[in-house]
């Protein structure tokens, strides 16, 4: 069976870009691929956080993700710290990137911004490399903005296999065709970030539902009530048609043909309702949660990717020389 694997950052909620950009295929893939899904706290820490909610905040995150629709025994659903193997290949991906790949990487001028020149944010892509290629995934369920990341593992991949032996497939990144790049509510031409300091810029997958239509009513358009799909024109509307499309199942050209016409204020409280209806399975799945189970499952599953990735990451050791004979 081909291997699926991806991550997602335990900082700050889940917000809907993660959920239609990512989470939606994760569970998808759960059916047809070996899924493999970290949590990536290692990852996490390459910009300013607080150790003393850290604990808190990773097992949200997990939580989130179950809610979500991951089942954790099915899928391979653990903390990436716990295995330690991530950051061990890691370090010897990163004695093959050369620092010209990595100056090209959009993700860190936009974070170093934020939060400083730091080694490990410069890194941050070849630990996500080491991540997919330790289990050999095949592929990679990510938003838009990982394209470039997935790039630089396929090219450090194919340089290992040159340089050492041939044994990292070339993953593919798995990218929706609607919802890859879900867009700011307040400024519809910038995507939907968790660091975004307002709050109103995102829904939050757990948002309660009076929030969601509050959100979604404040939401900027422009003034004029034809409903159209452009994004140079009205980046706005096509953010909220593809929302709309993406929680009933309709295409975006069927519901423009409906509401085109229809005043903004009554086709954002429809695509409110849509998104509440559509998120109430998730919000009650994790109502039923229970941390101290939760805390448990991943704990197994931490052995579990432990005993897992030993004997890959043996391999890649062995290719490099590591091992004795
Ligand atoms: P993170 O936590 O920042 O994002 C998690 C996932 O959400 C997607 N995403 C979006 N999709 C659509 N519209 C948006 N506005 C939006 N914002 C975020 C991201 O593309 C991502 O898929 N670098 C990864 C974490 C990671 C990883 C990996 C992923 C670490 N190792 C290995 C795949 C494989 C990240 O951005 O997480």
């Amino acid at each position: 069976m081909d291997v699926a694997f991806s991550g997602i950052q335990p900082t700050g909620d889940i917000h809907l870009g993660n959920y239609l950009g990512a989470l939606r295929n994760w569970v998808r893939l759960q059916d047809s691929y070996d899924a493999v899904y970290c949590i990536v706290d290692l990852h996490a820490l390459t910009i300013p956080y607080d150790p003393a909610t850290f604990a808190a905040e990773r097992l949200e995150a997990a939580k989130a993700v179950i809610a979500a629709g991951i089942d954790p025994d099915r899928s391979l659903l653990y903390y990436q710290s716990d295995v330690p193997a991530h950051a061990e290949l890691g370090w010897l991906l990163g004695t093959m990137t050369s620092l010209g790949s990595l100056n090209r990487m959009t993700q860190f001028k936009d974070k170093s911004d934020q939060a400083g020149e730091f080694l490990g944010l410069y890194a941050y892509p070849v630990l996500m490399a080491a991540d997919i290629l330790l289990y050999r995934a095949n592929a990679v369920p990510v938003g838009e903005d990982q394209t470039q990341h997935l790039e630089l593992t396929r090219d450090l991949a194919d340089r290992f296999n040159q340089r050492y032996e041939p044994i990292f497939p070339l993953p593919e990144a798995i990218i929706p065709e609607r919802g890859a790049r879900v867009m700011s509510l307040k400024d519809p031409t910038s995507k939907m970030s968790k660091s975004d300091p307002s709050e109103t810029s995102r829904i939050l997958m757990l948002d309660p539902p009076d929030v969601i239509v509050k959100k979604l009513g404040r939401a900027v358009t422009d003034s004029g009530t034809d409903i159209r799909y452009d994004w140079d024109e009205k980046p706005g509307i096509s953010n909220l048609l593809e929302m709309l499309a993406l929680f009933t199942d309709r295409s975006v050209e069927a519901l423009v043909a409906e509401y085109d016409g229809t005043q903004y204020g009554a086709f954002k409280r429809t695509v409110a309702d849509a998104v509440v209806a559509g998120l109430e399975p998730v919000r009650a799945k994790y109502a039923d949660l229970d941390d101290a189970e939760v805390s448990q499952i991943l704990a197994r599953n931490a052995a579990r990717g432990r005993d897992r990735a030993a004997p890959f990451q043996d391999e890649v050791m062995r290719a490099m020389g590591l091992r004795h004979q």
